[in-house]
């Protein structure tokens, strides 16, 4: 049993927590949508009110072990002090003597960021010295970087282990806590599954993982596709993946011989291209024209689709029915959008993607539950333990 940072004694203790402030910047280096720092407020505040001197490391981007400015997480400090109300310190670099340095003169309540940790290889190879470094002067280790716990870096797994006490944060216990009650405590039934985006191969092993727990799966965006594909409709210039057409055969039998209703588009809006002034039409699913390909659901499937959410117990969504950041394709999306949003299901929304559709639908408030995971919300409904949990599960 893991540990929660409210349950362990923060006062006077140097408190390194791992966060995940992987913001969208926009052309200008500000940052685009602040909700992933919002998120981490619960544990940073809990922190700063029992008196713990924070240490808080991030990483931003992809900077792929090398010093890279636009990657600086300063916009992050700025920010974060800003909603706390107190300023928060932002240190130049992530491990080292000066940085080693700035840790001891915190004092109880004060809070400092430390500059990205990508700029170090050491990060993602999980390389033990980095590890020591970022966990010298600290007493205790929170990971409330729930986004990316399923990668086994070194902030993530590899710092458990050399403190005296490390646990999860509020973040975190949020984040698993739904996630339980939507997949694994008796959930309210019917429960439907909604899974969509580009890739079939992405998803696979959540649709395995999830058949045997649903009644309903629904599956849109491109990655239907390969299923209709299965099912030996021509798709046009439609993205497939052809290696995938028997598993997503097999699939199919799978979810008929649990009873576990599967369901796919009926019809779907295609165009030549992807593009707003694209000529977009509706055509059955099975009769896709050579020239064009499938970018949106149609309106019979969105109305299938919708009624399929009404009476949902649980639903559990990742990936969305079509390209709805343009116009023309944005309908199937954000009419499930309000679907869900109606809806007085449980309802957990995971991934990126289908985070902008709920705030582009405005019906944020609607919703259970937004997680801030992409991948580490995939990871958990493929059935798996995040790594970076197991890591705690280990060391504390
Ligand atoms: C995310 O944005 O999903 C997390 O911050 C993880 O980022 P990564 O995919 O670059 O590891």
């Amino acid at each position: 049993m893991i540990k929660y940072i409210d349950e362990i004694p923060l006062e006077g203790q140097r408190v390194l927590m791992r966060v995940d402030c992987n913001v969208p910047l926009d052309v200008s280096g500000e940052i685009a949508d602040d909700n992933r720092i919002r998120a981490v407020l619960p544990s940073v505040r809990h922190a700063v009110e029992t008196g713990a001197r924070l240490i808080l490391c991030a990483h931003l981007g992809h900077p792929k072990g090398r010093r890279v400015e636009k990657y600086s997480l300063s916009p992050v400090a700025l920010r974060l002090g800003e909603l706390i109300g107190q300023e928060v310190f932002m240190a130049d670099d992530c491990i080292g003597p000066e940085v080693d340095q700035l840790k001891k003169t915190l004092a109880n309540g004060q809070v400092l960021l430390l500059e990205n940790l990508r700029y170090y290889k050491g990060e993602t190879e999980n390389d033990p010295d980095f590890a020591a470094a970022l966990a010298s002067q600290a007493d205790v280790y929170i990971n409330d970087a729930f986004a990316v716990s399923h990668r086994p870096h070194a902030s993530v797994v590899g710092i458990p282990g050399l403190v005296k006490k490390c646990g999860a944060g509020l973040l975190m216990k949020n984040e698993l806590t739904y996630y339980e009650k939507a997949m694994h405590t008796n959930p309210a039934r019917p429960m439907v599954a909604i899974l969509g985006g580009a890739k079939v191969s992405t998803k696979l092993g959540g649709i395995k993982n999830v058949i045997p727990k649903v009644d309903k799966i629904i599956i849109g965006g491109a990655m239907a596709n390969t299923f209709l594909m299965a099912m030996g409709q021509d798709m046009g210039r439609s993205l497939i993946e052809p290696e995938l057409v028997d598993t997503a055969r097999s699939l199919m039998n799978e979810a008929e011989k649990r009873g576990v209703q599967f369901l796919l588009p009926t019809d779907c809006v295609v165009a030549p291209e992807l593009s707003e002034n694209a000529p977009a039409s509706v055509v059955e699913a099975g009769s896709v024209p050579p020239d064009q390909m499938v970018l949106d659901i149609g309106p019979e499937t969105t109305e299938l689709f919708c009624s399929a959410v009404e009476n949902a117990g649980t639903i559990v969504w990742n990936g969305p029915m079509g390209a709805f950041e343009i116009k023309p394709f944005s309908r199937g999306t954000m009419e499930l959008a309000h679907a869900v949003g109606r809806s007085s299901a449980l309802s957990i929304i995971g991934g990126g993607d289908t985070d902008l559709a709920i705030h582009l639908a405005g019906e944020t408030d609607n919703v259970s539950y937004m997680s801030t995971g992409g991948g580490a919300f995939l990871h958990l409904l493929e059935g798996k333990e995040l790594p970076g949990i197991k890591a705690l599960e280990e060391a504390c």
